[in-house]
This record gives C-alpha cells, structure tokens and sequence, in this order.
C-alpha cells in the first residue's frame, strides 16, 4: 500500500486499536519504514488480513466487544505465524503475559516509548523477511547435490551448477576464481565433461608451478635444437589438448613475456613451436584458473589487461566453504564414505565433530575439510570421529562456540566463561612461543608482567594437560 509520499514500503503492517489517537500516532511513527493499515476491531483486522497479509501485527488487547486475545486464536486456527506485538496499559501486564504464552511475539506498556516501539517492530520485521528468505532459498534448491562431481545443496553452488551447465556446450574461455581448494580444477573437469569436447582431450597445466624459462616451451612445445637442452622436438599442452579442454591453472603466475605470446596465440587460435616458425592451428577450449584477484592484478599492471579480457569471457566465481555452510556436512558425509571405502576404516562423526565443521572457518576449503576427515578417521577409536580426532585448529576454534553454548545453557557464568576463555588464548600464545612468555605477551599484546599475573590467575603452566582446553586430549 502506498503511503503519504506514494512510495510502497516492502513491509505491511496492521495496526489493530479502537483509538483513532493511537492508530494515527502508530501511523506517524511508522511511516517511513512500513505501510500502515489500522484496524479499529477484531473483525475489521480479519477483514483486512483477508485482503492483504501483514507482516506485523499490533494489537491492542483492551477494545470493546471482541477481546484483542481473539485475535491471537483466530490467527492461530488459520495458521496463520504472522508476529503480533501486543499493546497493553501498564496496569495489565498480565494480560500481555497471557497474549504471550498464546503466541504474542512480543509486548508494549502505553503509554509507549516511541523509539522502544520502533526498534521491536524493526526487529520483528527483520526476522519475518530473514524466514521468508530461508523458504524461498529452500524451494529455489531443487534438491540437486551433484553435478559434474561438483557437491552443494547451497543456493551459491546452485548457481555455480547452472552456470557451469550453462557455459559447457559453448566454447567460450571461462575465467574460475576462488580461494584455494574451492574447487576450481573440478569446476574445469565438470565443464570438459558437461561438453562436446567432452571425448576429446583434457590437459591442465598448472602455471605456477613450472619454472618461467620452460613454460613457452611446456604451452606451445619446441622444435629439436630451439635452444641447448632441446634435444629432441616436444609437443606441448596446446597441441596435446588438440579437440579437447586445456585449463590454464594459475594463470595470475604467468611472466608477462608469456602472457603476450598467450594473448596472440588465443587471439589467432594457433601456435608456433618454439624455434620453429610454421603455424599451427588448435582448435581448443580455453579455461582459465586463479586464486588471485586478477582484476587488481590488471590496475596494478601485473596482469595484461587484453589478456584478461580475453579469458574473461565467462567468470565464475568459486564460494568459500564458509559462505555455504550448508554444505559442509553433505560433503564431509559424502567424504567420509568414499575414503572409509577406500581405507577400510569405518567410522561415523560424532555431534560435536559436525557441529565443529559446521562452524570452523576452513581457509583451505573443501581440501581443507578432506584432510580433517582423513585426519579423523585415521584417528578415531571404536569407528566414531570425535572432536579431538580432528586437526588441532579446528579442535580448537569450536572451543569458543562450546564456551557460548555453556553459557548460553546456563551451565556457566559469564566470568567463568570470560575466564575460560582467556585462559585457552594465554595456552595458545604460550604454546606458540615454545613458553617463551616475552614472545608470548608481544604476541597477546600486553606486557610481560601482566601475561605472569594472568598466568597465576589461571594456573596457566607448562606441561600440563590440555583436556581443559581440547574437548579430548591428544
Ligand atoms: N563442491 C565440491 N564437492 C566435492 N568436492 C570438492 C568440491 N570442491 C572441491 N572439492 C574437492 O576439494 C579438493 C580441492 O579442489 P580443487 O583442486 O578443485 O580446488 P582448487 O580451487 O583448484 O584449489 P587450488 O587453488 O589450491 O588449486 C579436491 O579434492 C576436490 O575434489
Ligand atoms: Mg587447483
């Protein structure tokens, strides 16, 4: 609905009282981040919820004929979870708790403080889209978890299928970046195989990796004598890749000598072997792969950027891990059983061994996360994963969550939390600086003295067990 100014707010909501005075100065107060509907009785509301949802309700509880709290009941009958924030004078809090415990998200004393009612219908709000998301998100994920090896139930791996689907029957250069073990080469694999060229050939070349005075020779290949240790003739990735795929992998680590000799090779689709001056045409499909920010290698001029465009024909970006939580465990299970296949072991996670991985941050990605799993299986005894079988790290980042969940439970208070806490950061520093306790200080950023007085605070000492610290101990 609009308002005043005619512009339409993305949130509706119904304000229910008898007292036009009270419904105009909701309305005043709302405006600007909400459409304002009134309502000045129980019917009328039904009536107008019948027209339009809200996404909030205030519901004045003392009206005259139907009682406020009939409003909660009907909602409820219809299943109808519309949050209603109920409006009581201060003399009948009680009533307000009863509209609570019926399902009343939550209550205002009137007179209200302006502000405090703002900030709940805010907050409200908020929610109700955040829920709203979440479904959509939910019906959007066509329950695919797989393509091309490629796992995630994640809307952003869903998208990274679509558009891997999407670019595989083209020949067009696609351009991967993403952080380290996202999956870029399976993402390369997935689009040769999702393609025509899938029978033909697929070559990577990891650019990083092979010392710049081969790498002319490695791509487009050398004639016998090119140059001292040339030997005999060789034919390179181009070539090999000839009706295939070839993935340049690291690209960012390319010398600019090179990049030059690419950028013609990808513009007049053929090589020539070095030391030799006879064209040669290929017919490949060009994926690219970095880990770098190719874009801020272009401003700062350590990337060509006629190069990048030339690669850049379809960038796909690889998400973290930790920006698709959701996926983790169906990766970890689906690990999990591949490698217990291959390694005989058996073994199940633990709870707290999932909820670990569902929290820890994964720098290293989904490479990151196999290696815990081969970590934890390795370890574990009476096939069940634990959360000390797990790499140090990951072991020890869920430690905080532990404590906030402990506290949160009410199983400890904030100092001994707070406590805990410090005393898990002074081991860590300690422990990092072999016990050096002047490394250790500068590390934690206080003096000496003060790391002395926390350390007896604690009892932080040496050699002593670490079950404190790690849910098991090594
Ligand atoms: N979505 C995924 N589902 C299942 N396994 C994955 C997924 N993404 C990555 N992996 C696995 O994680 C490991 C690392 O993937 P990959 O080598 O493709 O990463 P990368 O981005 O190329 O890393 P780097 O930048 O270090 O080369 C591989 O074993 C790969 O199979
Ligand atoms: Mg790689």
């Amino acid at each position: 609905m609009p308002n005043e100014a005619g512009e339409s707010h993305a949130h509706r909501v119904l304000v229910v009282d008898d007292e036009r005075g009270v419904q105009e100065s909701l309305r005043m107060l709302l405006k600007q981040e909400c459409d304002v509907a009134t309502a000045a009785g129980i019917d009328a509301a039904l009536d107008a919820i019948d027209v339009q949802t809200p996404d909030l309700i205030l519901l004045d509880l003392l009206m005259p004929g139907r009682n406020g709290l009939e409003l909660l009941k009907e909602l409820e009958e219809r299943g109808m979870r519309i949050p209603v924030i109920v409006l009581t004078a201060t003399k009948a809090v009680a009533t307000a708790v009863e509209a609570m415990k019926r399902g009343a998200a939550d209550y205002v004393t009137k007179p209200f403080e302006p502000e405090a009612l703002r900030l709940k219908v805010r907050a409200l709000l908020a929610h109700g889209a955040l829920e709203e998301e979440v479904v959509r998100l939910r019906a959007e994920v066509s329950g695919r978890q797989q393509v091309g090896g490629m796992i995630g139930r994640s809307p952003v791996m869903q998208d990274i299928f679509r558009a891997v689907e999407r670019v595989a029957p083209s020949r067009a250069s696609v351009l991967i970046s993403g952080e380290s073990g996202t999956g870029k080469e399976l993402a390369a694999r997935a689009i040769h195989q999702l393609s025509p060229r899938s029978e033909g050939p697929y070559v990577a070349v990891n650019c990083g990796a092979i010392p710049h005075n081969l790498i002319e020779s490695e791509l487009f290949g050398h004639e016998r004598g090119a140059f001292t240790d040339a030997v005999a003739q060789r034919i390179g990735r181009f070539e090999r890749a000839a009706g295939g795929t070839l993935l340049l992998d690291e690209i960012g680590e390319l010398d600019p000598n090179v990049q030059v000799k690419l950028l013609r090779v990808l513009q007049e689709r053929r090589i020539e072997r070095v030391g030799s001056s006879v064209p040669i045409d290929i017919d490949v499909r060009i994926i690219a792969a970095t880990n770098r920010n190719l874009t801020e290698d272009v401003e700062t001029g350590r990337f060509r950027a006629d190069l990048f465009y030339r690669i850049n024909v379809v960038p796909i970006r690889m998400p973290a891990l930790r920006e698709r939580r959701e996926d983790i465990r169906l990766i970890a299970e689906r690990y999990l059983t591949r490698t217990a296949e291959e390694s005989g072991r058996r073994g199940t996670f633990a709870p707290a061994t999932l909820n670990a991985m569902e929290t820890y941050a994964w720098p290293g990605n989904v490479r990151e996360l196999e290696n815990a799993i081969e970590h934890g299986l390795a370890l574990c005894e009476n096939e069940l994963i634990e959360l000390g079988d797990l790499p140090e790290d990951i072991a020890r980042s869920s430690l905080t969550d532990s404590l906030r969940d402990d506290w949160r439970a009410g199983r400890v208070g904030f100092e001994d939390t707070v406590a805990r806490f410090e005393r898990d950061l002074l081991r860590e520093a300690l422990e990092r600086s072999e016990w050096n306790q002047t490394r250790a200080a500068a590390d934690l950023g206080i003096t000496r003295r003060v790391l002395k007085l926390k350390m007896d605070k604690f009892a932080v000492a040496e050699g002593e067990d670490a079950k404190e610290r790690t849910p098991r101990a090594r």
